[in-house]
This record gives structure tokens, sequence and C-alpha cells, in this order.
């Protein structure tokens, strides 16, 4: 903001310095002139005149073509605003596009008005007792910095030449600028850091998506990528399954046909509903529950497609911000690092159940059950309905009773993540029993489902969040507010995987080949999940027990290494994992297994 503070003048003293105003005017407009010629061409980053130090940063991004950063907003400082006219043009280089003549009298260096205005150069002229701002030159490109943070502009470090004396242009330089002038001191700011987001830092790398960025980075041949849970085939490739290939094939690779069919089924390129394709609501709900579930028949299902996994847990958390004020939402630790993440965006709070024993390797399942218990009456408990990621490590068939059993206790509300049916035992049914298993009890429960890991759907963004409710209507209404949460996030959803998901699920032909591809799937990964433990156990003469390998199941491993141990997986050997120790099975081939029993060999027992 630009404060204008009056000084009191003596007599006679305005006729004086009105005259003095028009002089200084002029002189500016030479100055400026002079100025916008020596700068037109030549400053820049490349500009031998330029001393080093204080050359502009040349901007390393788009140039943000804004104005001036002020709180939250961007654009002219207000006060200034009024008597400032500027040219909005944006320009790649630096370029004095504007003179401005400002008709206020201060000390430029005392609640200075260039304070607030990063984007300015400004030319003072300074006269005993009176300092006047009189011109400034616009510099609308001027530089982002990389290294000079806000709060260092605002105390104005960032000025070049502020003070007696400009570092940019004073006569000890020589600049010719100068020497054509015959009184005042001259200082000049020039604006660094001109971009609106400057207070935005940078975000860490994501803990999984990350490691597969830094994994394309590194050009060593030996490298391995077991961070993100994504299925490969046994040469290290990413896989299509058949059963896809055949559904896209029907939209994509053969226009006509497509053309045909999609006129034939009215498949167009509408918008979906905002809750989805319908038939894919009706055939994600039935593989979930099972279709003459009665929670089906009953109507009692609110499904809602949504933006795969973390897209359908995301409609839910919202649901719980907005229905259930309060609500403690309880999710086991470890879990997914995403969770955290679409609970903390929801604005909903959570706490932690112990879920896993490092002393075992395996299920903490007193700790688990202690915990639920203790959890505020009515919190909705998050549970991995099969092959818990990270750790691998699911409960037994008695185990998910007396979860039940405690949960219902308790009026808390089971909220399932399923993102791996069919893909931990190898079939639809076992991996959605847990699922059913709370159903049959009567309860009201969530489940988000995804398509990306079972039908390898991953980037067409292809799941639903269901529902379970006491009656038809409640879920009437459950869905109908589902939707409206959905409209002003993402209107509504992409079509493509739906369509997939619908075809191959309500195709009874290819339903079928769908399973016998999953069970090839998973039971691959069961092959390396066999050999690494074998290959661990013939190369360990330490007497460690590596069967936690064995009992764990689904996508991922977690070893059980520390950070420590997993950045010099990382760093030693090229194996990419996530830093909480977990290993996606699903990226390791079996002829690789020896290579990173190696790996685990020496992370593990030579590095703490
Ligand atoms: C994983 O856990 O690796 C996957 O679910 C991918 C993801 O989005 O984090």
């Amino acid at each position: 903001m630009i404060s204008r503070r009056k000084k009191s003048f003596f007599p006679g003293a305005k006729a004086i310095f009105l005259l003095f105003l028009i002089l200084a005017a002029g002189a500016t407009l030479v100055v400026a002139s002079r100025v916008s010629n020596l700068m037109k061409p030549n400053i820049g980053p490349n500009d031998t005149n330029f001393p080093q130090s204080n050359r502009p940063i040349q901007p390393s991004g788009p140039n943000p073509c804004s104005y001036v950063p002020g709180p939250g907003h961007c654009k002219a400082p207000s006060d200034a605003s009024s008597s400032i006219q500027h040219d909005s043009q944006c320009s790649e280089d630096l370029l004095v596009h504007s003179v401005f003549i400002l008709p206020w009298y201060q000390n430029p260096h005392k609640g200075n008005p260039v304070e607030s205005d990063l984007r300015r150069f400004s030319v003072e002229f300074n006269l005993p007792g009176i300092s006047m701002a009189s011109t400034m030159l616009s510099l609308t490109s001027a530089t982002p910095s990389a290294s000079l943070s806000m709060q260092e502009i605002l105390k104005g470090k960032a000025r070049l030449g502020s003070g007696t004396g400009s570092t940019l242009f004073n006569k000890e330089k020589g600049n010719p600028f100068i020497k054509e002038k015959s009184f005042g001191r001259i200082s000049m700011t020039v604006a660094v850091n001109a971009s609106c987001f400057e207070g935005i830092a940078m975000a860490p790398p994501d803990p999984i998506l990350g490691v597969s960025e830094a994994f394309r980075a590194d050009t060593d041949a030996k490298k391995l990528n077991l961070g993100v849970g994504a299925y490969r085939t046994e040469e290290l490739q990413p896989y299509v399954l058949d059963v896809v290939n055949k559904v896209s094939k029907l939209y994509l690779s053969n226009w006509y046909i497509a053309e045909r069919l999609m006129l034939e089924r009215s498949e167009n390129k509408e918008y979906l509903p905002i809750e989805g394709l319908a038939a894919f609501n009706k055939v994600t709900a039935e593989l979930l529950f099972g279709a003459d579930n009665p929670v089906i028949n009953q109507q009692r299902v609110a499904t809602v497609q949504g933006l795969s996994g973390t897209g359908s847990l995301r409609l839910a958390a919202a649901l719980i911000e907005r229905y259930f004020p309060g609500a403690q939402v309880m999710i086991s630790s470890p879990t997914w690092g995403n969770h955290k993440n679409i609970f903390n965006d929801a604005r909903v709070p959570w706490s932690e159940y112990r879920y896993y024993d490092p002393k075992t390797v395996g299920l903490d399942f007193e700790g688990m059950i202690s915990d639920i218990k203790a959890a505020p009456d009515g919190s909705f408990i998050v549970l991995h309905g099969c092959a818990h990621n990270p750790t691998g490590i699911d409960p037994t068939p008695e185990q998910w009773e007396k979860i039940a059993d405690v949960i219902q206790e308790k009026n808390h509300i089971p909220f399932f993540d399923v993102a791996y049916q069919g893909f931990a035992s190898g079939s639809l049914d076992e991996d959605a029993s847990s699922v059913r298993l709370f159903a049959a009890r009567g309860m009201e429960l969530l489940v988000a489902q995804s398509y990306s890991k079972n039908l390898g759907l991953y980037a067409e963004r292809i799941g639903a969040i269901n529902v379970v409710c006491s009656s038809a209507d409640a879920a009437a209404r459950v869905k109908s507010q589902l939707k409206r949460i959905a409209r002003p996030m993402y209107s509504n959803p992409p079509v493509h995987g739906a369509r997939i998901v619908a075809n191959v699920v309500g195709d009874p032909a290819l339903f079928n080949e769908w399973k016998a591809e999953m069970e090839m799937m998973a039971g691959r990964i069961k092959n390396v999940r066999q050999k690494l433990f074998d290959s661990l156990s013939a190369k360990d003469k330490s007497g460690k027990d590596w069967s936690f390998i064995l009992k764990q199941i689904g996508m991922f491993s977690f070893t059980g290494l520390n950070k420590t141990q997993s950045d010099n997986m990382t760093n030693k050997w090229h194996v990419y994992m996530t830093k909480d120790g977990r290993i996606s099975l699903a990226g390791l081939s079996l002829a690789k297994c020896e290579y990173l029993a190696d790996a685990i060999m020496d992370s593990y027992h030579n590095v703490s």
C-alpha cells in the first residue's frame, strides 16, 4: 500500500516546488526515454553492461504476465492504480513499457511505496528535505527469482540500487546515463521476483508416485521400479489385459465398427449423468456384493461412479465432512499414504489404529481391536477390503468376524477401500468376502472401488463409491448428495473406462476371460514372492526368518526395512521403493529376484 505522507512546506515553496515538479517531470521523461533505450536492447541476463550480481534473472518458465504480487492477489497497488496507468502487454524480454508521473512527496526509503510495488523501476530525485519519487517505469516482464523469498523482497533486499547510491547506474560505475544528470540522486529499483506465486513453496515429491519420477531419471541398467503398485509382465513391461484390448478395439482400432456400434448402443460422447454410467454402476455394485445380495435387490446401495479409488474415497470423505461433522475417521497404521491426504483435504479429522507389528512383521490384531474399541462411538473405520496396502497383511476370516463385532458394538461405520478385488487371491468373490460379511450383518457401510489394478485401467480413472444404507429411501438421498458433491468437483465422470468395465463385467464370455487373466496376474506375483523368499533364505546364513514374505498377500511386500535401509536400496542398488520399506512385487520378475535378494540382504545386515 502506498502511504502519502505530506510534508509541510515553507511559504512560497509551493511555487518553487511546482516548478521543480515540472522540471523534474520533464527531466524524468528524458531520463525515462534514455533508460528505456538503454534497457531495451541490453538489459537482461546476457547484458555485459549490467553488473553480474545485479542482472535480472531471466524468467525460467512462462512469463507470468501478471502485475504486482500483493497479499493474496495479483494487481497494481490500489492507491497507486488511480494515478498509475500501465501497459498490460506482456513481453518476453525486459522492456520498459510505460512512464508514470506520480505526484506524491515522501522519503522513498521510509514508508516507501516501492515496498509494495515489486514491478516498478523508479527514478528518484532527492532534494533538500524533500524526496520525490517522480517517475516510475513499469517492467512488465520483471523476472521471477528462485533465490529470493517474498519476505526478502518486501524488506527491500531485492531492490537493486536503493539508498544513496544506485549499484546499477551510479556515477562510479561510469554509466552513461548518470553522466547526463545535473542534480539529485538517482536510485533505481528494478523489480525481481515478479510472480504472483512467489509465496508458494515447492511441494515435496509424492512418496509413491514421486518414486517413479526418480526411477525414470536413473540411467543405470540395473534399475528396478518397485515403488508404484502397478502390474508389470515378466519382462517388466506395463500390461494391457486382453479383455481390455478386445473391448477397446470396439472403440478405438476399428473406427467404423466402433462408430456403428456406438450408434447402435447410443454410445456417444455426450456428458454422462453426474452419478456416472448406469450400466457401470449396476455391474460394479454387483461385482462387489454379488448380484443376488439383498442389499442390491432391496436397492439399498447408493452407487456413484468415481475417479478411480482416490476420487471415490474423496467423495465419501466430503460426505462425511458435510453430514457427520466432527466424526472421527480411523485409519490403519500404516496405511496407503494417500488416505491421509484425502481426509486432510476434505478436512475430516482422522487418527490411527494399530495394525502392523514390526516384531512379527504381521498383524497387531489385539492393538487393532483395542484401538477400534477406544474410538468414539460412530467413528468411520477405514478397512482395506483385501491385500492391505502397504503391508500385504490381511486379517483371517475369523479375525474379520471379530473386527465386525467390535465395529457393530460401537456403532462405528465401516469404510472399505477395495482397490485389489481379484488381485489378492485371484478370485473376485473371495477378495470381496470381508465386505460381504459386514453387509450380511445388516450394517450400513461405505465401499470405495478401483479398477486400476484388477483391470489394469490405471489411467482411465475408473472406480465407484458405494454406500450401503438401511433403506432404499436413505440410499436415494445419499446418492443425491454424492451427486451434489461431485458436480462442483468435476461435474461428471469420464466415460471410456466405465464402458470397458460395463462391457467386460456385463458380458459372460469376457467376464470369464477377465477372471482367467486376473488369476494369471495374481499367480505371477505369487511366483516372484516365492522366488524372492527362496533366494533370501538360501543366501542369508544369519538365521533370519523371511517367511513373512510368503504370509503377505497381493501386490506388496512390507520388508521391514527402515528409511535408511530403503535409501540404501535405491542409492546403492538402484532399487526404487517407498521409504516405508514397501516393495511392489508386481514390478519384479523372476529373473531379478536374486539381485533383489542381494540388495535386501546388504541393506538389512549392513545398514542400520
Ligand atoms: C500405490 O499404492 O502404489 C498405488 O495405489 C498407486 C497410488 O496411487 O499410490
